[in-house]
């Protein structure tokens, strides 16, 4: 959740830090601080806020080519400015950024008080400077003084060290939240994603949990947590810093939407073959036999990840006809599973470092599950853990609510029920219909793009509502779900996803002139029980946005989108509803791209 950011080597650090921090800025962003070692002294700066009121807060003069820095996604003790990372030990000798959570804080601390050590903040995190702070008296070494700390920590962190007193290193370490080391030239970087280093270097070495390393501005050096050295092959990232900029769009978030065309191209390059009218996936390490050999798919991940998993299970069923469900990762690793060697497990994740899917995988692993990865973030942590996957090949996806990496996981889903399905029953004509199919999105995606000015009035008519019902049958009720959850997150206005059928069962009794429904009709074999719902909805006075492929006199406003084959229709009508997100987050006045209370990457349980 929160953002780490280090620099060693001849520069001054703290500009490298603010800009790499400005890059993290999505992964957390209620507080942040930066410190340098100068002469053997820390200095450091500290602000609840934004990454720009920390750099307003830096004096020009901030000297010292070595540095830490840290956003802050607050877990323990509100935002403000002593909560603010970096924390120092008592002799202002050691300064530590922290991402996650240490569990036995409250016992650590007291130890500590007990033995006379005063705390500044209410954070978790201040006891690991204090335990290295300590430790490192005791041993001529910090990483020495890092490993001892560790070992009296349960927890997850990932974390930077500094000692003013060896201004020529940096330890990190990583155990559940990510670090990546960034190679330059007689300059080192670590933090904890790429998009803080890539204006720097494309030469990476991610960190596995329960390793540590020494950065020097000369290189590396990595360790186990008993001080065993490993060793690391470094990577070059494909994507580059012109990824992260914002392409002259007023958000983050209308970029990531509006690249959707050319993300799910790059989705589908190399993987469509012709003449068996099957899907190419190399990278999911099976031969036919084995690919035939499951007899369930559980797909799993959290928030809109297992949205689009739904889609897929969806797919996987319709395509493949094998019984396929998906559920929130979160849930998945707490309630002991029942894992069988018969069924396919997929973990679905954006940032391949969401840490319930991440558990969730290790857990399957543990168990012997066959495990697949369908991530847009390569070498991340759930795609080093499973046993093969696709891609997602999307492009960083900045703003934290996702929507380009929505729509390519359901695509990728697509392919993986082609290709289930193709070893098993889907005929040559089926299997090319879908093929076609899927080649018809990136066009079909921008059709629905044009809609823009219709979708910013219809989300200007209806951003005022205190709240909305999103309805969807089947297919169209998880894009009814995404549709809902991009609506909450970044425009705040409550939105409930069900069912069409299961209205009457309950949710009717909310149906007013006040609660709008959005109400998701693709033209499948369920279109007149869909017009039967919004009767229903109508005889409520309530009022409906219906999206569809077709008018109907049934709603108050329709958004009409060009029609594909009926199983893949749910990954276009999910566009217009993330157009509609976007307006009325907009028409409302919200931080789009930041939205209140939430973090790209949940590093944290
Ligand atoms: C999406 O809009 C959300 N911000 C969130 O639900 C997200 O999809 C979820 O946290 C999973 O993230 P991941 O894909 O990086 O694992």
């Amino acid at each position: 959740m929160c953002g780490i950011v280090a620099y060693v080597g001849p520069k001054d650090a703290a500009p490298i830090l603010l800009e790499g921090l400005q890059r993290l800025e999505y992964r957390g962003y209620d507080s942040a601080g930066l410190a340098v070692v100068n002469s053997r002294s820390l200095k450091t700066r500290k602000v609840k806020g934004r990454v720009a009121d920390l750099a307003a807060a830096v004096p020009a003069k901030f000297k010292g080519g070595i540095g830490i820095g840290h956003t802050r996604w607050a877990t323990h003790g509100a935002p403000s400015d002593v909560n603010a990372h970096p924390h120092l030990d008592q002799e202002q000798r050691i300064a530590v950024v922290h991402n996650g959570i240490i569990e036995n804080a409250d016992e650590l601390r007291r130890r500590l008080e007990g033995d006379g050590v005063k705390f500044e903040s209410e954070t978790d995190s201040e006891v690991l400077s204090h335990l290295i702070g300590r430790m490192v008296k005791e041993t001529d070494s910090l990483r020495e003084a890092v490993l001892r700390a560790l070992k009296s920590v349960v927890g997850t962190y990932g974390i930077a060290v500094v000692d003013a007193q060896r201004p020529g290193e940096i330890v990190v370490a990583r155990n559940g939240s990510p670090i990546v080391l960034g190679l330059g030239e007689k300059e080192m970087f670590a933090a904890s994603d790429v998009a803080a280093l890539i204006r720097y270097t494309r030469q990476v070495v991610h960190l596995e949990d329960g390793e540590l390393a020494v950065i020097k501005a000369d290189g590396f050096n990595t360790f186990t947590s008993d001080a065993r050295e490993t060793a690391k092959e470094p990577f070059t990232v494909d994507w580059d810093a012109g990824h992260y900029d914002n392409g002259g769009y007023e958000h983050y978030l209308l970029k990531e939407i509006s690249e959707q065309p050319d993300t799910v191209a790059r989705t589908l390059r190399g993987r469509i073959d012709d003449r068996f009218h099957i899907a190419h996936l190399g990278g999911l390490n099976m031969d036919a036999r084995e690919t035939r050999s499951f007899r369930r798919v559980k797909i799993i991940g959290c928030g809109s990840a297992y949205y689009s998993g739904q889609i897929g299970a969806q797919l996987i069923e319709e395509l493949a006809r094998i019984p396929a469900d998906a559920e929130p990762a979160s849930e998945f690793r707490y309630r002991s599973p029942v894992v069988e060697p018969d069924t396919l497990y997929v973990a679905i994740s954006q940032s391949g470092e969401t840490y319930d899917t991440l558990a969730a995988v290790q857990e399957l692993k543990r168990k012997g599950g066959r495990v697949l990865g369908i991530v847009n973030t390569v070498g991340s942590a759930i795609a080093r853990e499973t046993d093969g996957g696709i891609y997602l090949h999307a492009g960083p996806e900045v703003s934290v609510a996702s929507t380009k990496a929505f729509t390519s996981t359901a695509v990728a889903f697509a392919l993986l029920a082609l290709h289930l399905g193709r070893v098993r029953d889907l005929s040559p004509a089926d299997g090319r219909r879908i093929c076609d199919g899927l080649r018809r999105l990136p066009e079909q995606i921008k059709e629905i793009l044009t809609l823009e000015d219709q979708i910013r009035e219809l989300a200007k008519k209806y951003a005022d509502a205190p709240g909305m019902m999103f309805v969807g049958r089947v297919r169209g009720y998880p894009v009814a779900r995404e549709g809902a959850q991009k609506l909450k997150e970044i425009s705040y206005v409550h939105a409930e996803a069900y069912p069409a059928s299961e209205l009457k069962h309950g949710p009717l009794a909310l149906i007013s002139p006040e609660l709008p429904t959005v109400a998701v009709v693709p033209d499948d074999e369920l279109l007149d029980k869909n017009l039967t719902t919004l009767g229903e909805i109508r005889a409520r006075h309530g009022r409906i946005l219906m999206v569809g492929h077709r008018t109907s006199e049934a709603a108050d406003d329709c958004i009409v989108v060009p029609r594909n084959e009926v199983e893949l229709d749910p990954i276009l009508l999910t566009i217009p509803l993330q157009l509609f997100a976007y307006h009325a987050a907009v028409a409302l006045g919200r931080d789009v791209d930041r939205p209140r209370n939430l973090a790209k990457s949940v590093t944290v349980e």
